[in-house]
C-alpha cells in the first residue's frame, strides 16, 4: 500500500517556565493512503502537536515529513501554505467556521484562497450529501453543533484533499451527531480514497479505524492493524499502571 505521510525522527520541543521538553520524541511513522488512522492517548501526551506537526501546522524541532514527492518543511512558507491549501483538508473540535460568512462562503473559502475555480453544482452536491444544503445561505451560529461539524466536513471535502486532519472532530458533539461524524470520515476513506488522520477521545472510533496509534509522553507506544476497542482500552490502561 503506497504512504500519503512519512515521518521520521521527528522531535518537537517546547519549553515551560525555562524548561525544555518533548511533546514529540523521536517519532518515526508511515501513515498509508486511503485509509483512517486513529491517534488516542491521555491528555497532553502529544497527540495535537504530532498531528499539527504532520499537517504543516508547526515546524517541527527536527525530523522530516515526506507527503508525496515533497519534504513538507523544505518549502517556502508561501510553497507550504499554498501546499496545504491544495492538498490537505482540517476539521477541528471547535469546527472552525467564520461567524461572519454564510455556509456557502465558509466552505469555498480555502477554494477561493487558493484561487481555484468553483462549481456551484458541485457545492451544491456535497452540501446535500451531508444533509446541509438548506443552509447554505446560514451563518454557523444559526446552526447546531452537529450541524456545523458537517459543514466542516463539507469544507474539507469541496477541496478535494489528498489527506485529511481531524483533531477530536466529535469532542464537541452529542452521540447521535458524534456517529453522524465518524461515518462521514469512514465514508471519504471508502468513497474518496482520501487518507483520513483524527485525533480522539472516542472508542468508537476505534471500530471503523485501519490503524490506532496509542501515544503516550510524545512516543508512539502501540501502531496497531484494525484493533478491537477492548484491545485498544486494555493496551491503554496497561501503560498507565504504576
Ligand atoms: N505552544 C506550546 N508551548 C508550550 N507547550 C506546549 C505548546 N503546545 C503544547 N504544549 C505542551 O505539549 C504537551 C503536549 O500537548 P498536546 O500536543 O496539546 O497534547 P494532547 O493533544 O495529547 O492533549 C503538553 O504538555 C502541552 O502543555
Ligand atoms: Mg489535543
Amino acid at each position: 500500500m503506497a504512504t500519503a505521510i512519512q515521518c521520521r525522527g521527528m522531535t518537537v520541543a517546547f519549553e515551560n517556565a525555562g524548561e525544555k521538553f518533548l511533546a514529540v520524541d523521536a517519532v518515526d511513522v508511515d501513515i498509508p493512503e486511503a485509509t483512517l488512522t486513529v491517534i488516542m492517548g491521555p491528555s497532553g501526551s502529544g497527540k495535537t502537536t504530532l498531528m499539527t506537526s504532520l499537517s504543516g501546522l508547526h515546524t517541527p524541532t527536527s525530523g522530516s515529513v515526506r507527503t508525496g514527492d515533497r519534504e513538507l518543511y523544505a518549502l517556502s512558507p508561501s510553497a507550504l501554505a499554498d501546499f496545504r491549501l491544495r492538498r490537505f483538508g482540517y476539521i477541528f473540535q471547535d469546527y472552525g467556521l467564520l461567524a461572519a460568512l454564510t455556509v456557502r462562503d465558509n466552505i469555498t473559502l480555502p477554494m477561493r484562497a487558493a484561487g481555484r475555480a468553483i462549481d456551484p453544482q458541485r457545492v451544491v452536491a456535497v452540501c446535500e450529501d451531508l444533509d446541509i444544503a438548506q443552509y447554505l445561505d446560514h451563518t454557523p451560529e444559526e446552526l447546531s453543533g452537529g450541524t456545523q461539524q458537517r459543514v466542516a466536513c463539507a469544507r474539507a471535502l469541496l477541496g478535494e484533499p489528498d489527506i485529511l486532519f481531524a483533531d477530536e472532530p466529535t469532542g464537541a458533539l452529542d452521540s447521535g451527531n458524534a456517529r453522524r461524524a465518524r461515518s462521514i470520515l469512514r465514508r471519504f476513506v471508502d468513497d474518496h480514497a482520501i487518507t483520513v488522520l483524527t485525533v480522539t477521545h472516542d472508542p468508537q472510533f476505534v471500530e471503523i479505524a485501519d490503524r490506532v496509534l496509542l501515544i503516550r509522553d510524545g512516543r508512539i507506544e502501540h501502531n496497531l492493524d484494525a484493533p478491537t476497542a477492548a484491545e485498544v482500552i486494555e493496551l491503554s490502561e496497561r501503560s498507565v499502571a504504576p
